[in-house]
């Protein structure tokens, strides 16, 4: 990724960035301090702006892995007030420290909605599971990566045209490009397989980001 004079962005950019960006939420710097020791993975913090400002004017928003809902509070703060969230993830005591951060960041608990179960299960289960019947207008797809196609497809059913769909982890730090060394079974060859399908994709138009550990960003044409 270079500027026409060749040009490469450098740590030093990097930095800039950071130091000239509006200070961390308080609540994101208290989920980031403690998933770290608990060994909960989230998502990076300029991916987490990425977040924030694409989730500006969309008001219903369904999300894939939610953990201790860092990425869930980036959403709803860049989200219009009354906007909402339907986030999935099958580990309760996860989402429920998730649901006490949210609300030390005073989002009403009316504004997410969080769904206890595999999420292929709960997309699948309509009937049972009516908050994800949508329509959504952005999706955050953020759990198991050898699933994140089986996501797409439950999900553009239930995308509005013009929505966006955001998926973290694509470039799963330098293996899906070669990079660093992948082993089999890492989920490398499933994040290969997603991209390059979303990216060829005629219902969307894609790139992915090199922001983080890779957001692939797809706009849903309809
Ligand atoms: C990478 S973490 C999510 C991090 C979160 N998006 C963030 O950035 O704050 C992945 C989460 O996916 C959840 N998960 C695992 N299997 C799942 C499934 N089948 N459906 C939905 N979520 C799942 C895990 O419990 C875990 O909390």
């Amino acid at each position: 990724m270079s500027t026409r004079d060749g040009y490469v962005p450098t740590v030093v950019d990097r930095a800039w960035i950071e130091a000239t960006a509006a200070p961390v939420h308080p609540v994101l710097a208290m989920i980031d301090a403690a998933a770290g020791p608990d060994g909960i993975p989230i998502l990076d913090r300029e991916a987490g702006r990425v977040l924030t400002a694409l989730a500006a004017g969309r008001r219903r928003i369904v999300e894939v892995g939610t953990a201790y809902g860092y990425s869930t509070l980036c959403l709803a703060l860049g989200q219009p007030a009354d906007g909402t969230i339907v986030t999935i993830d099958p580990d309760r005591s996860r989402t429920e420290r998730a649901r006490g951060w949210w609300r030390r960041a005073g989002i009403p608990d009316t504004r997410i909605v969080v769904v206890n179960r595999p999420a292929l299960d709960a997309f699948a289960a309509a009937a049972s599971e009516p908050a994800l019947a949508g329509p959504f207008d952005l999706a955050f797809v953020d759990a198991l990566k050898h699933e994140y196609g089986a996501y797409l497809e439950a999900i553009v059913p239930r995308l509005v045209p013009g929505a966006l769909v955001i998926a973290d982890n694509v470039l799963w730090a330098g293996r899906v490009s070669g990079e660093r060394p992948s082993s089999q079974g890492d989920g490398t060859d499933a994040l290969r397989a997603f991209n390059a399908a979303v990216m060829r994709d005629s219902r969307f138009t894609a790139t992915i980001l090199p922001v983080g550990d890779g957001l692939l960003l797809a706009g849903f044409r309809g």
